[in-house]
């Protein structure tokens, strides 16, 4: 028995000293999972065990007594239940008698013991690791720890533009983002709108003439969804968002310069857009 006492002592070291390794280097969940499915089993384990061996309790023989069985079942069976053998229940028979009805001082069965000593254990870690060396974080740390990473994540997704909609997107002339836009405008824009902005198939941008508005959410929302009736294509398939932005800024940025060859002027004047008529990009 004490060596086996030992054994599964040494056991809950080792799962336990791993279990802290991965948690000190690597910030994960799956760690977590990994626990958590490791203690299910075992108490699933005990359980069936239990269950198993609880079974022969009331009969008078074991129920595998073979010689030679691979498996000594019958010692697994003491080890778990602790039951002392139907031959020497006389030994720890109690004195006293109710109507009858006597009383064996079985033993506490081992699983539980183990159970027992195992959580006393446990919770000698447990202080050492999260209330002394405080090499463990505690739930309040944790939290600390999601919460930044997720407003990392939060900033990292913003600067990338995912959250920018009709509702949200803005007017800024910076040059960057500009020059940016004249780029995507260049690319996918030039054949109906012509690379200056006066238009060919699709309208003049350059005019204060809007079929849809002026401003900085219309121009983005046409871009985004399109006009698929009137030949203007939906671009928030090719485009992100960011770029999208980019673009639309790009076009307000043309507005009052000369294009070439302008084309008539479509829908009616539209004079509290954004602008920035004094920025241009060359
Ligand atoms: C296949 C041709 C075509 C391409 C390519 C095209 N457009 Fe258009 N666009 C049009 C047409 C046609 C209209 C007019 C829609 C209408 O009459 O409602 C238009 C309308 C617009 C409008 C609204 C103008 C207004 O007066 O309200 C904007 C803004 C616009 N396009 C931006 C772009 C941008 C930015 C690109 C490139 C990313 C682009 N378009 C690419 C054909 C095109």
């Amino acid at each position: 028995m004490m060596k086996l006492n030992k054994a599964i002592t040494f056991i809950f070291l080792i799962v336990y000293s791993i279990s802290i390794k991965a948690q000190s280097t690597e910030f994960t969940s799956s760690y977590y999972d990994t626990g958590a499915i490791f203690f299910l089993l075992l108490i699933a384990a005990i359980f069936i065990a239990f269950l198993y061996y609880g079974q022969g309790e009331g009969k008078k023989s074991e129920p595998v007594k073979k010689k030679g069985s691979i498996f000594q079942l019958g010692f697994v069976r003491r080890f778990i239940t602790g039951l002392t053998p139907v031959e020497k229940e006389n030994d720890i028979l109690l004195e006293h008698n109710f109507d009858g009805i006597k009383e064996l001082d079985n033993r506490i069965p081992p699983w539980f013991n183990y159970l027992f000593y195992g959580s006393i254990l446990f919770a000698v870690y447990y202080m050492l690791d999260y209330h002394v060396f405080e090499s463990g974080k505690l739930q309040a740390e944790e939290y600390a720890e999601e919460m930044n990473l997720a407003q990392q994540q939060r900033d990292q997704l913003a600067r990338s533009g995912a959250f920018i909609s009709e509702e949200s997107v803005t007017f800024a002339g910076d040059s960057e983002t500009l020059q940016k836009g004249k780029e995507l405008f260049i690319q996918h824009c030039t054949a109906c709108h012509a690379a200056d902005g006066g238009g060919l198939i699709g309208p003049n941008l350059t005019d204060k003439f809007w079929i849809h508005g002026g401003d900085i959410k219309n121009v983005f929302k046409v871009i985004k969804y399109g006009v698929p009736a009137k030949g203007m294509i939906s671009w928030q398939q090719q485009l992100n968002p960011l770029q999208m932005q980019d673009v639309a800024r790009y076009i307000l940025s043309l507005q009052g310069t000369s294009p070439q060859n302008p084309k008539q002027p479509e829908g009616t004047p539209y004079t509290t857009h954004d602008t920035l008529k004094t920025l241009s990009v060359k």
